[in-house]
């Protein structure tokens, strides 16, 4: 069964033209002996008529018995319709049933959100969500060609891990024929392994994180897009993030302008040219202060912190140097000032909060193993990490990006689940 036509094709060929087109009824309307059909495929809608004279009576009883998503086959003549939407129709020649539609098609006009999440099966086939898609795929693109652009091998790491990354909170165990195992919360470990060998690397893959509390930015499986780079500080590392980032949206929003459209989603892309401003987290508490927020210096920057804080800013921007209290153990320590870290998270202005986490990790073996202990880990958990660090250690930083979050701060969506094809959240694992 090969296609000949998409439908937006329609709205570029002559009048007159004979075309074929493959795809789902969303909508029949019947006008005594007329019948239109509203026809969806991946590119878009068109108005298809069924007429006797042009088609024959089967086709027009055929058309009249069509089921909401029954698959189609049609035939016929580009046609000039002001009233059409578009301006197009297809006058109908030959019409034939590819799959019917069994039953009330269940997704209805009022329906709420949840019912919508219940049936995402069937809610994937909405323009808005293809739209996203698209825009999603678009964005991932990108990266991928930045990365490799800029010299970096694309790897593909584990997703089984023994021991925790981002801390023993968010980790999901499994049963790995009777040991322990976890799903990984990032590969950033392997990534650190692998830069001896390639100096710059990326990997996009899933992440997990069994994340407890119920929010409108956390998934228990996202996508992420991580990088780590040999010979690298934290300043360069703070550049290729703007760089990437800012690569990354501009080419999105040129690529799927009408996407965006269709989603009525403008977005400025002055917003997201370097560079970024550079805070340091001490700096924040102050700004927060200003506003009436006090958190105690250690803390981490929890939501509703980084809501009032990027309420402040018009672009993205860093905060850079967090104490060693709010971060995980790899993070090197400031050598002028060994409270806080060579860390650094994007975070997205007007409300949203971060989108990109890393920083420059410790190379020097005995500080490792002192950070592991201080952080009350087991050292032997990480023995092949810290292998790394005796022989021939090297400066080092990297970072990770979640593509649901970069994807829900520029479509602006509500909750992030609107990013994923199926989400995953502590509710949700169905379908
Ligand atoms: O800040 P995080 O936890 O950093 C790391 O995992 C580092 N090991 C990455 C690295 O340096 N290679 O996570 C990085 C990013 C966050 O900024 C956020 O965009 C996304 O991953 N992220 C999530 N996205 C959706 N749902 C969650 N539960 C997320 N947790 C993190
Ligand atoms: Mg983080």
């Amino acid at each position: 069964m090969l296609k000949s036509a998409y439908v937006e094709e329609v709205f570029t060929l002559r009048a007159g033209d004979r075309v074929e087109l493959l795809g789902w009824v969303r909508n029949v309307r019947q006008h005594g002996k007329l019948v239109f059909l509203d026809l969806r495929d991946s590119t878009g809608v068109v108005q298809v008529t069924v007429k006797t004279g042009v088609a024959d009576e089967e086709a027009v009883k055929t058309a009249s018995t069509l089921g909401r998503e029954a698959s189609v086959k049609v035939v016929g003549r580009v046609v000039e319709d002001r009233r059409a939407p578009g301006g197009r129709e297809i006058l109908c020649e030959r019409l034939e049933v590819v799959g019917r539609a069994y039953g009330e098609y269940p997704i209805k006009p009022g329906v709420g959100p949840r019912f919508l999440y219940d049936n995402r099966h069937l809610y994937l086939r909405s323009p808005k969500v293809s739209a996203i898609m698209k825009i999603r795929s678009a964005m991932v693109e990108a990266a991928r060609r930045w990365f490799i652009e800029h010299g970096f091998t694309e790897i593909h790491c584990p997703t089984f891990i023994t021991a925790a990354v981002e801390g023993g909170a968010t980790l999901f165990e499994v049963n790995y024929f009777g040991r322990k195992a976890y799903l990984t919360q990032s590969v950033q470990f392997y990534q650190e392994a692998a830069i001896y060998g390639l100096e710059k690397v990326f990997s996009i893959q899933p992440s997990f994180r069994a994340e407890k509390s119920k929010t409108r930015r956390h998934l228990t499986e996202f996508w992420h897009i991580e990088a780590e780079m040999a010979f690298t500080e934290l300043p360069e590392l703070l550049e290729t993030v703007e760089q990437l980032i800012s690569y990354m949206v501009v080419e999105t929003v040129e690529k799927r302008k009408r996407e965006f459209t269709e989603l009525g989603r403008r977005f400025n892309v002055e917003v997201v040219e370097p560079p970024f401003e550079r805070i340091k987290y001490e700096e924040a508490l102050n700004i927060l202060e200003s506003k009436g927020v006090t958190i105690s210096w250690g803390e981490d920057l929890g939501a509703d912190e980084e809501r009032i804080l990027t309420e402040q800013f018009d672009k993205p921007f860093f905060v850079t140097h967090y104490p060693k209290e709010a971060k995980a153990f790899y993070h090197m320590p400031d050598p002028s000032n060994p409270r806080v870290t060579l860390s650094a998270d994007l975070l997205a202005p007007k409300g949203y909060g971060e989108i990109v986490g890393g920083g420059q990790r410790i190379h020097d073996y005995k500080l490792l193993i002192q950070r592991i202990e201080e952080e009350n880990l087991n050292p032997q958990d990480y023995r092949w990490y810290l292998d790394l660090r005796k022989y021939g250690t090297i400066p080092h930083s990297g970072f990770g990006l979640g593509v649901e979050r970069l994807l829900q701060w520029i479509l602006n969506l509500r909750n992030i689940r609107s990013a994923c094809l199926f989400p995953r959240t502590r509710q949700r694992i169905y379908p």
